[in-house]
């Protein structure tokens, strides 16, 4: 298939696939997914509903052959998708697509490593909210252990998917007193670690805007113990601001969705486990690709409902989120994939 380029109604190119491979996580972290609601009784998707890897190979292509330059593998936890280094690996043979990464609370990846790297994944990011157990168990709320998680970011180093991400999301009264702890621990390190300001995603997390901690006070409480200063950004539309410590000990990131809203330069589009297409994180209903590939199309009947549904974008929620017309009901991170 011929390689095009199609813009939405704000001319934003598509250029990125989120992908998330599963609904399901061993985790029940607080701001995602909160054990009153995502319990024993919580109807997560059944194994039919979930695309294929040919099926998602297949859509990948597609999307590829519609701009796509980035996928990203993520969840739920997309490791407790059997075998996913061979999707990985079906993903890495398609022409054109150049980066290859995955989203992951890193609690399944230390024997998984080195068989991602050699399936031809690229880069990884693992989430950790704190280096303190109580503290980090207390938002996981699963008793997981932070030296885990530490181990399977070094084994992830060990493997060459590097340079590797560590995403905090940070939480007032919760966890932002470590937000010090854990840039002075990932310094000289090359990961890179990335503060999230906490998001009002989906329905159930119960979000505040007096929980959130913004890009400005993160900044600033770093830079009065490290003197950090702001990197120019890697690529167009990079999500988090990088800046490096003036004492040459690396890179930092953080991601402002709620204070610096980046929607103008979003190219993202993502994926559900069952096949929804959404045009954004904060969406309310997906387009269903599922139904589509199901019902016989071909591949230029699909690329054409791509094109006309990124043709039709107009969204820029973040941005609009100070104006008061959101949306209650919105998906759920869980699904959706972050
Ligand atoms: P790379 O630059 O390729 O490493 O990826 P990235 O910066 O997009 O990182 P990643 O995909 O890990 O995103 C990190 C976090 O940023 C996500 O988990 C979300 O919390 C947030 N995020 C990513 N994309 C969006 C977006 O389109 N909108 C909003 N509001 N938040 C996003
Ligand atoms: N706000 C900000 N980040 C969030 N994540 C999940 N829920 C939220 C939220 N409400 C992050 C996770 C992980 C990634 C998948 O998204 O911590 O790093
Ligand atoms: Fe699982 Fe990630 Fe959500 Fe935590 S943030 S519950 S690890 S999907
Ligand atoms: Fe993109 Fe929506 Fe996030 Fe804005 S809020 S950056 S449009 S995903």
């Amino acid at each position: 298939m011929e390689r095009k380029t199609i813009t939405d109604t704000l001319q934003r190119p598509l250029r990125d696939l989120r992908i998330s491979v599963t609904d399901r996580c061993n985790f029940r972290c607080t701001y995602c997914m909160p054990k009153e609601i995502f319990g024993r009784d919580y109807e997560f998707l059944g194994r039919d509903q979930l695309l294929s890897f040919e099926e998602i190979e297949r859509l990948s292509r597609i999307f590829v052959a519609h701009g796509v330059e980035k996928i990203r593998l993520t969840g739920g936890e997309p490791l407790l998708r059997r075998d996913i280094e061979k999707l990985v690996s079906m993903l890495a043979n398609i022409e054109g697509l150049q980066d290859i990464a995955m989203t992951t609370n890193g609690s399944l990846l230390i024997p998984k490593a080195k068989a991602l790297k050699e399936a031809g994944l690229k880069r990884i990011t693992v989430s950790l909210d704190s280096l303190d157990d109580a503290t980090f168990m207390s938002l996981n709320d699963v008793d997981f252990p932070a030296s885990k998680v530490l181990e399977a970011i070094d084994a992830s180093a060990d493997a060459g998917l590097t340079p590797v991400k560590v995403d905090m999301v940070v939480k007032r009264g919760v966890n932002d007193q470590d937000i010090v702890s854990m840039a002075g621990h990932f310094r000289n390190t090359g990961h890179i670690l990335r503060f999230i300001e906490f998001m009002d995603v989906g329905s159930t997390n119960g979000w505040r805007m007096d929980e959130m901690v913004s890009a400005a006070e993160i900044v600033e409480r770093i830079n009065a113990v490290w003197p950090i200063e702001p990197v120019d950004p890697n690529y167009y539309g990079e999500v988090a601001e990088r800046y490096r410590y003036i004492d040459g000990a690396g890179e930092i990131g953080i991601i402002a969705s709620v204070t610096v809203p980046f929607c103008s330069a979003c190219t993202r589009s993502r994926l559900t486990a069952d096949g929804q297409l959404f045009t954004c994180l904060f969406g309310v209903r997906g387009h269903d690709m599922r139904s589509l590939l199901r019902s016989g199309a071909s591949d230029e009947e699909i690329g054409a409902f791509l094109s006309r549904v990124w043709g039709q974008r107009t969204d820029r929620y973040s941005e609009i989120r100070s104006e008061g017309t959101i949306p209650l009901e919105k998906v759920e991170m869980s699904r959706i994939g972050g």
